[in-house]
């Protein structure tokens, strides 16, 4: 049994590695030095060296080692080798810190380390009870943070699932985007239990529950937008423009997606599942995600091209702001709180995160204290606070707007 599982858990790690090599072509060779080999053997099992030398890097041995003890538990002795050696080669490119804005907005950050190392935490939730919840995409879990006193509880899921997102229903139960094993899947935290829907697109990414009780969702490599029905288990799912991503319920039950592989925004209707798309100026547009605001206004991050905008559903009338920190400070997670609109800066170093105010067109941004990582989605609490997350130093954070 144990052969086995360790057998499945080393095909499925070698899936894994090659298909993060496919996705992100060939390592630049690591520098000679002391410390080359032991970062060659112990940081390429979760993603590739790509991912250090892409990293903004830091100076001080004291940041790295910060940085990797999220990840992975080391020796003294080879945790300091490591680090040493990254700070020598790697160290911080000042290009990439944010120009953070003043303004008179006060809030708090909140953020705590998850148990597993190199969890990948992600897409955290606030359940029906007030509990946080999060995803760790690459240890196949979920977790359960009490914000009151910081404990906190993770819950296996199948160990192929991979989930990407999670959102809780009206019971308390957590449904999760099988990223990896198509499937969408529902935990009962009274139970543990797990059940599992099969899909057809291979990679369920996002998901939003609908007013009318079902489940959209986004597969983004599949290029499929899907419906479930969670009583019934009924499914449907239609083909799509390229790298379907965020997907967002508007106020008239429209069901709005984010592309990753093109320069479009699509209204889907949630009964006949009919798309009708509308096109963000610029092919090189790509948009991650996206809000709406209670007139019904489409707001959007223009990943690529390093803005905002809004969207009128209307008239099709498109306008985009700046970011703060310019063209490649790629806009990545968004939320709209009281019609104001709060996103992040994830090209940037630390992280920042961004208030914009429609009325008066004006910016005010801050940095995320954990400061490694990448928010990939949030969620706004029932009081209109902001969930976030950091996907390399394994944080889930809670922002308490004043
Ligand atoms: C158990 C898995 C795991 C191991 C082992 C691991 N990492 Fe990571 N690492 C992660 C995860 C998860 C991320 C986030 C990836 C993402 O968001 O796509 C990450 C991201 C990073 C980043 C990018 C940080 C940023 O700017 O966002 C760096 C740098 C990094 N790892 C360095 C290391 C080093 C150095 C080692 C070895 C000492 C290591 N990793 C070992 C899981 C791991």
């Amino acid at each position: 049994m144990i052969k086995l599982f360790a057998k499945l858990l080393g095909v499925c790690c070698l899936l894994f590695s090659s298909f993060v090599l496919a996705q992100r072509g060939t390592p630049s060779p690591l520098p000679e030095g002391p410390g080359k080999e032991l970062v060659q053997n112990l940081c390429s099992t979760c993603h590739s060296t790509a991912t250090i030398s892409r990293a903004a890097g830091f100076s001080s041995m004291q940041q790295w080692r910060h940085l990797f003890s999220t990840m992975i538990e080391l020796p003294d002795a080879q945790a300091n080798t490591i680090a040493n050696y990254l700070a020598e080669n790697y160290p911080e490119d000042e290009s990439r810190r944010p120009n953070l804005i003043a303004g008179d907005v006060n809030i708090e950050i909140t953020e705590w380390t998850v148990p597993t190392l190199g969890q990948r935490s992600r897409d955290p939730i606030e359940a029906p009870d007030g509990s946080i919840w999060w995803t760790g995409m690459w240890a196949s879990l979920t977790g359960r943070l009490d914000p009151e006193t910081g404990v906190m509880e993770e819950y296996r899921l199948p160990p192929t699932s991979r989930p990407h997102t999670i959102v809780p229903d009206e019971e308390g139960n957590i449904w999760y985007t099988g990223n990896s094993n198509a499937t969408i899947g529902k935990l009962d935290p009274k139970t543990g239990l797990v059940t599992e829907f099969k899909t057809e697109a291979r990679d369920p990414h996002s998901a939003s529950f609908h007013p009318n009780g079902n489940l959209y969702f986004t597969a983004q490599g599949a290029a499929v937008l899907g419906r479930l029905n969670p009583l019934t288990g009924d499914l449907k799912e239609i083909d799509t423009e390229p790298r379907p991503y965020g997907i967002q319920v508007g106020p008239d039950g429209t069901v709005w997606v984010a592309y990753n592989g093109t320069n479009k925004i699509g209204a889907m209707h949630p009964d006949s599942m009919e798309v009708k798309y509308y096109e963000v100026p610029d092919t090189r547009t790509r948009v991650r995600r996206l809000g709406l605001d209670s007139q019904g206004m489409v707001w959007f991050v223009n990943s690529t091209m390093g803005k905002i905008g809004r969207l009128d559903p209307e008239t099709g009338q498109i306008k985009q702001w700046d970011s703060p920190s310019g063209p490649n400070s790629h806009p990545y997670a968004l939320a709209v709180i009281d019609d104001v609109i709060w996103y992040n800066e994830s090209g940037m170093r630390p992280d920042a995160l961004v208030r914009f105010n429609p009325k008066s067109e004006s910016f005010q941004s801050w940095a995320i204290p954990s400061g490694a990582g990448i928010i990939r989605n949030v969620w706004v609490t029932e009081a209109g606070n902001l969930l976030i997350h950091q996907s390399s130093s394994n944080q889930v954070g809670l922002v308490t707007i004043d």
